[in-house]
């Protein structure tokens, strides 16, 4: 039984143009979002996040010395656009965990309430991160420390968050959640975190990845052991003249170059060698070739 711990998957899925793209940039510390054709998501994109760049970007850990079993995450960007729901569907049921990311202004839009009825069906657990508090009016950067920032919020300001958060707690109730500002939160087996946070000023981040590294440490250990046998999922074919390549996300076990794949198809199961193996770079878009990889990984195999 092999004892290593792979990286937790993390499916960051909402409303379209909530800052799910720049959330994840703001953890890279990339500017994907301003490149994208007409600013929307078209396509699942995965980012590995290796821990010395999680470390960097949440100085807690350092501070409260919190020792990680593993090595990182591998974060599944999903478009927000009414038109993606099926890639929604496909980003959602490969998660360990999810972030679902809100505009604190907006609230609980379409895409929000497809998004929670799929993470409800797939029994993924979540946090919510409530997200662009810097557009509240009057907002100020104060402190770096989140809690004590909104505390130090001019009095209209502030009374306007709360109305915002205790507006969204009121309709994730609905939803059959029992939502609260992460700091209050006693039980995360019975409780929905919610994080308040910015993409654009970065507060809220480092509570942000907090929040995401206690989860993983806590409640997914032993669905993180990796097995022996590769298993991923396919998110795209492409055919670029007589070559075919896959992008895949294999979310257990060792695949090497020797190996023969099987995709699942309509009809019969589609056998095929590996030609050309490769696996994502960290904080990266792009591939680097190689005989063997492990999972959690972004990988592309010309077949
Ligand atoms: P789709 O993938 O198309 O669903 O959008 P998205 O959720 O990835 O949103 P994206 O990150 O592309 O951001 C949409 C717009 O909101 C961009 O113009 C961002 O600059 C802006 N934005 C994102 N986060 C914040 C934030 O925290 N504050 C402010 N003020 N603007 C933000
Ligand atoms: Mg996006």
């Amino acid at each position: 039984m092999n004892q290593k711990i792979r990286q937790p998957i993390v499916t960051v899925a909402g409303h379209v143009d909530h800052g799910k793209t720049s959330l994840l940039d703001n953890i890279r510390k990339t500017g994907v979002a301003e490149n994208e054709a007409g600013g929307i998501t078209q396509k699942i994109s995965f980012t590995k996040v290796p821990l010395n760049q999680v470390e960097c970007r949440c100085p807690l850990l350092t501070e409260k010395k919190v020792k990680l079993d593993f090595p990182g995450f591998l974060f599944i960007d999903t478009p927000g656009h009414a038109a993606f729901s099926h890639l929604r569907k496909r980003g959602g049921s490969l998660a360990d965990l999810a972030i679902l990311v809100m505009d604190i202004n907006e609230g609980i839009m379409p895409q929000t309430a497809e998004v929670i009825e799929l993470l409800k069906l797939n029994k993924t657990p979540f946090i919510i991160a409530l997200n662009k508090i810097d557009n509240i009016s009057g907002w100020r950067k104060i402190s770096e420390n989140l809690k004590e920032n909104i505390e130090s919020q001019p009095i209209n300001s502030k009374l306007n968050f709360d109305e915002k958060l205790f507006t969204i707690i009121g309709a994730l109730h609905h939803h059959g959640f029992n939502a609260k500002p992460f700091w209050e939160i006693t039980d995360f087996t019975s409780q929905l975190a919610l994080i308040p946070c910015s993409a654009r000023s970065g507060e809220g981040i480092p509570e942000l990845i907090m929040m995401l590294c206690g989860l993983s440490q806590k409640f997914l250990k032993e669905n993180l052991r990796l097995g022996d046998e590769a298993k991923g999922v396919i998110l795209e074919i492409k055919k670029e003249k007589t070559i075919q390549y896959a992008e895949a996300i294999l979310y257990d076990g060792i695949i090497s170059i020797k190996d023969e794949i099987a995709i699942a198809s309509f009809n019969e199961p589609i056998i095929s060698k590996i030609r050309v193996l490769e696996e994502i770079l960290p904080l990266s878009n792009k591939f680097r070739p190689l005989t063997e990889t492990v999972a959690a990984n972004g990988i592309r195999m010309q077949l």
